[in-house]
Protein backbone atom coordinates (compact mmCIF):
# COMPACT_ATOMS: atom_id res chain seq x y z
CA UNK A 1 0.00 0.00 0.00
CA UNK A 2 1.29 3.27 -0.89
CA UNK A 3 2.66 5.18 2.38
CA UNK A 4 -0.38 8.09 2.45
CA UNK A 5 -3.50 8.14 3.13
CA UNK A 6 -6.05 10.72 3.42
CA UNK A 7 -7.50 9.27 6.78
CA UNK A 8 -10.74 7.18 7.95
CA UNK A 9 -13.74 8.69 6.76
CA UNK A 10 -17.21 7.79 8.36
CA UNK A 11 -19.82 7.67 5.17
CA UNK A 12 -23.31 8.70 6.74
CA UNK A 13 -25.26 7.32 4.05
CA UNK A 14 -25.54 3.95 2.77
CA UNK A 15 -23.30 3.57 -0.57
CA UNK A 16 -25.96 1.25 -1.96
CA UNK A 17 -28.04 4.55 -2.06
CA UNK A 18 -25.91 7.15 -3.30
CA UNK A 19 -25.23 4.01 -5.98
CA UNK A 20 -29.06 3.74 -6.33
CA UNK A 21 -29.29 7.36 -6.91
CA UNK A 22 -26.41 7.53 -9.98
CA UNK A 23 -24.10 10.05 -7.43
CA UNK A 24 -21.50 6.49 -6.32
CA UNK A 25 -20.56 4.05 -9.70
CA UNK A 26 -19.13 0.89 -9.32
CA UNK A 27 -15.85 0.06 -10.56
CA UNK A 28 -17.48 -2.40 -13.33
CA UNK A 29 -18.86 1.56 -15.10
CA UNK A 30 -15.04 1.98 -15.63
CA UNK A 31 -15.15 -1.30 -18.34
CA UNK A 32 -16.75 -0.27 -21.21
CA UNK A 33 -17.48 3.44 -22.75
CA UNK A 34 -19.39 6.15 -20.22
CA UNK A 35 -21.68 8.54 -21.61
CA UNK A 36 -20.97 11.17 -19.67
CA UNK A 37 -24.23 13.20 -20.81
CA UNK A 38 -26.16 10.33 -19.50
CA UNK A 39 -24.29 10.70 -16.29
CA UNK A 40 -25.03 14.25 -15.49
CA UNK A 41 -28.41 14.62 -17.52
CA UNK A 42 -26.81 17.48 -19.27
CA UNK A 43 -23.89 18.35 -21.77
CA UNK A 44 -21.64 20.72 -20.43
CA UNK A 45 -17.89 20.64 -19.80
CA UNK A 46 -16.48 17.80 -17.89
CA UNK A 47 -13.36 18.24 -15.20
CA UNK A 48 -12.11 15.14 -14.12
CA UNK A 49 -10.31 15.12 -10.64
CA UNK A 50 -8.21 11.72 -9.92
CA UNK A 51 -7.76 10.65 -6.57
CA UNK A 52 -9.74 13.57 -4.43
CA UNK A 53 -8.82 11.46 -0.93
CA UNK A 54 -11.81 13.15 1.44
CA UNK A 55 -13.05 15.64 -1.88
CA UNK A 56 -12.25 19.02 -0.53
CA UNK A 57 -11.08 20.58 -3.97
CA UNK A 58 -13.30 18.48 -5.99
CA UNK A 59 -16.14 19.96 -3.79
CA UNK A 60 -15.14 23.28 -3.80
CA UNK A 61 -14.95 23.46 -7.38
CA UNK A 62 -17.84 21.66 -8.14
CA UNK A 63 -19.42 24.83 -5.99
CA UNK A 64 -17.59 27.27 -7.12
CA UNK A 65 -18.45 26.61 -10.90
CA UNK A 66 -22.15 25.20 -11.29
CA UNK A 67 -22.48 26.03 -14.89
CA UNK A 68 -19.57 22.90 -14.95
CA UNK A 69 -19.88 18.82 -14.50
CA UNK A 70 -17.00 16.89 -12.25
CA UNK A 71 -16.47 13.40 -12.45
CA UNK A 72 -13.51 12.47 -9.73
CA UNK A 73 -12.30 9.21 -9.76
CA UNK A 74 -10.86 7.54 -6.55
CA UNK A 75 -10.62 3.46 -6.38
CA UNK A 76 -10.90 3.44 -2.77
CA UNK A 77 -14.96 2.92 -1.98
CA UNK A 78 -14.96 4.43 1.31
CA UNK A 79 -13.44 7.50 0.02
CA UNK A 80 -15.58 7.94 -3.24
CA UNK A 81 -18.79 7.21 -0.91
CA UNK A 82 -17.46 10.17 1.69
CA UNK A 83 -16.95 12.32 -1.11
CA UNK A 84 -20.65 11.32 -3.23
CA UNK A 85 -21.97 11.89 0.27
CA UNK A 86 -20.92 15.00 0.66
CA UNK A 87 -21.73 16.37 -2.44
CA UNK A 88 -25.37 14.60 -1.74
CA UNK A 89 -25.61 16.84 1.46
CA UNK A 90 -24.00 20.31 0.04
CA UNK A 91 -26.65 19.81 -2.54
CA UNK A 92 -24.45 19.84 -5.24
CA UNK A 93 -25.93 18.46 -8.88
CA UNK A 94 -22.71 18.72 -10.53
CA UNK A 95 -20.57 16.09 -9.08
CA UNK A 96 -20.26 12.03 -9.73
CA UNK A 97 -17.81 9.59 -8.23
CA UNK A 98 -16.72 6.86 -9.29
CA UNK A 99 -14.63 3.88 -7.52
CA UNK A 100 -12.36 2.83 -10.13
CA UNK A 101 -8.76 2.44 -10.96
CA UNK A 102 -8.30 5.89 -13.04
CA UNK A 103 -6.07 3.99 -15.88
CA UNK A 104 -9.32 1.92 -16.33
CA UNK A 105 -11.56 4.47 -16.70
CA UNK A 106 -9.13 6.60 -19.23
CA UNK A 107 -8.26 3.51 -20.95
CA UNK A 108 -11.91 1.75 -21.18
CA UNK A 109 -14.34 4.36 -20.39
CA UNK A 110 -13.10 8.12 -21.55
CA UNK A 111 -13.99 8.88 -25.33
CA UNK A 112 -11.92 11.14 -27.06
CA UNK A 113 -12.11 14.71 -26.57
CA UNK A 114 -14.65 14.36 -23.79
CA UNK A 115 -12.36 16.23 -20.76
CA UNK A 116 -12.02 19.65 -20.49
CA UNK A 117 -10.00 20.12 -17.75
CA UNK A 118 -8.03 16.99 -15.73
CA UNK A 119 -7.04 17.36 -12.04
CA UNK A 120 -4.11 15.48 -10.65
CA UNK A 121 -3.07 16.55 -7.06
CA UNK A 122 -0.35 14.57 -4.75
CA UNK A 123 -0.76 11.57 -6.70
CA UNK A 124 0.71 8.65 -4.76
CA UNK A 125 4.55 8.91 -5.34
CA UNK A 126 5.75 5.39 -4.73
CA UNK A 127 8.81 6.71 -3.43
CA UNK A 128 10.32 3.12 -3.57
CA UNK A 129 12.74 2.15 -7.06
CA UNK A 130 10.96 -1.33 -7.08
CA UNK A 131 7.25 0.58 -6.99
CA UNK A 132 7.78 2.93 -9.43
CA UNK A 133 5.88 1.30 -12.30
CA UNK A 134 2.99 1.26 -9.93
CA UNK A 135 2.91 5.40 -10.72
CA UNK A 136 0.35 6.99 -12.74
CA UNK A 137 1.93 9.41 -14.53
CA UNK A 138 3.69 7.51 -17.20
CA UNK A 139 3.98 7.44 -20.48
CA UNK A 140 0.97 4.92 -21.73
CA UNK A 141 -1.15 7.09 -19.53
CA UNK A 142 -0.36 10.80 -20.50
CA UNK A 143 -1.10 9.42 -23.98
CA UNK A 144 -4.98 8.61 -23.15
CA UNK A 145 -4.51 12.34 -21.33
CA UNK A 146 -4.20 13.64 -24.20
CA UNK A 147 -6.65 11.44 -26.32
CA UNK A 148 -9.23 11.98 -23.97
CA UNK A 149 -8.76 16.35 -23.63
CA UNK A 150 -10.63 18.30 -25.46
CA UNK A 151 -8.79 20.60 -27.85
CA UNK A 152 -7.92 23.83 -25.62
CA UNK A 153 -8.65 21.31 -22.53
CA UNK A 154 -6.28 21.38 -19.27
CA UNK A 155 -4.14 19.05 -17.59
CA UNK A 156 -2.71 19.87 -14.29
CA UNK A 157 -0.63 18.00 -11.84
CA UNK A 158 1.02 18.99 -8.49
CA UNK A 159 3.05 16.74 -5.95
CA UNK A 160 5.89 17.25 -3.22
CA UNK A 161 7.92 14.37 -4.13
CA UNK A 162 10.44 16.47 -6.13
CA UNK A 163 12.00 13.34 -8.17
CA UNK A 164 8.45 12.19 -9.18
CA UNK A 165 7.83 15.14 -10.44
CA UNK A 166 11.06 14.99 -12.86
CA UNK A 167 9.70 11.88 -14.04
CA UNK A 168 6.17 13.89 -14.51
CA UNK A 169 8.19 16.30 -16.47
CA UNK A 170 10.45 14.05 -18.79
CA UNK A 171 6.64 12.17 -19.64
CA UNK A 172 5.22 15.30 -20.39
CA UNK A 173 7.82 16.94 -22.56
CA UNK A 174 7.58 13.88 -24.88
CA UNK A 175 4.11 13.59 -25.31
CA UNK A 176 2.98 15.09 -28.25
CA UNK A 177 0.01 17.38 -28.93
CA UNK A 178 0.47 19.10 -25.30
CA UNK A 179 1.96 22.31 -24.66
CA UNK A 180 3.15 23.11 -20.83
CA UNK A 181 2.45 26.33 -19.15
CA UNK A 182 3.86 28.44 -17.17
CA UNK A 183 3.31 27.79 -13.09
CA UNK A 184 3.24 30.75 -10.97
CA UNK A 185 4.60 29.52 -7.03
CA UNK A 186 1.97 30.81 -5.32
CA UNK A 187 2.59 33.46 -2.72
CA UNK A 188 0.19 33.22 -0.45
CA UNK A 189 -0.93 30.47 2.47
CA UNK A 190 -3.71 28.49 0.78
CA UNK A 191 -0.86 26.79 -1.74
CA UNK A 192 -1.64 25.73 -5.73
CA UNK A 193 -5.59 23.89 -5.06
CA UNK A 194 -6.17 23.95 -1.55
CA UNK A 195 -6.39 19.77 -1.35
CA UNK A 196 -6.18 18.01 2.26
CA UNK A 197 -2.83 16.88 1.68
CA UNK A 198 -1.74 20.30 0.72
CA UNK A 199 -2.57 21.66 3.59
CA UNK A 200 -1.05 18.83 5.52
CA UNK A 201 2.42 19.51 3.96
CA UNK A 202 2.26 23.46 3.90
CA UNK A 203 1.91 23.22 7.10
CA UNK A 204 5.14 21.03 7.61
CA UNK A 205 6.75 23.63 5.28
CA UNK A 206 7.51 21.13 2.48
CA UNK A 207 8.34 22.31 -1.05
CA UNK A 208 5.31 21.55 -3.99
CA UNK A 209 6.27 20.96 -7.90
CA UNK A 210 3.72 21.96 -10.19
CA UNK A 211 3.05 21.15 -14.22
CA UNK A 212 0.36 22.68 -16.50
CA UNK A 213 -0.59 21.33 -20.14
CA UNK A 214 -3.18 22.26 -22.73
CA UNK A 215 -3.94 19.93 -25.63
CA UNK A 216 -3.06 22.28 -28.73
CA UNK A 217 -3.59 19.52 -31.56
C1 LIG B 1 -1.95 10.99 -1.61
S1 LIG B 1 -3.69 10.94 -1.77
C2 LIG B 1 -4.10 12.61 -2.27
C3 LIG B 1 -5.56 12.95 -2.04
C4 LIG B 1 -5.99 14.35 -2.48
N1 LIG B 1 -5.77 14.54 -3.92
C5 LIG B 1 -5.23 15.41 -1.71
O1 LIG B 1 -4.36 16.08 -2.28
O2 LIG B 1 -5.55 15.59 -0.51
C6 LIG B 1 -3.86 10.06 -3.32
C7 LIG B 1 -5.30 9.62 -3.59
O3 LIG B 1 -5.37 9.06 -4.91
C8 LIG B 1 -6.06 7.81 -4.86
N2 LIG B 1 -5.53 7.03 -5.99
C9 LIG B 1 -4.24 6.66 -6.16
N3 LIG B 1 -4.06 6.01 -7.32
C10 LIG B 1 -5.28 5.96 -7.92
C11 LIG B 1 -5.77 5.41 -9.15
N4 LIG B 1 -4.95 4.77 -9.99
N5 LIG B 1 -7.07 5.55 -9.45
C12 LIG B 1 -7.91 6.19 -8.59
N6 LIG B 1 -7.51 6.73 -7.41
C13 LIG B 1 -6.23 6.62 -7.08
C14 LIG B 1 -5.73 7.27 -3.48
O4 LIG B 1 -6.67 6.31 -3.03
C15 LIG B 1 -5.78 8.56 -2.64
O5 LIG B 1 -7.10 8.88 -2.23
Amino acid sequence: MPSSRPGKVRVKTDPKLLIEKGLLLERRAADGPLDLAALFGNSRPVEVEIGPGKGTFVLRRAQERPEMNFLAVEWVMPYAAYVADRAMRAGLENVRLISADAEQLFKKALADKSVWRLHVYFPDPWPKTKHHRRRLIKPPFVAQIHRVLQIGGQVSVVTDHEEYFAQVQRVFDHQRGLIQLAVPTPTGPSGYVGTNFEKKYLAGGRSFFALSAIRYR
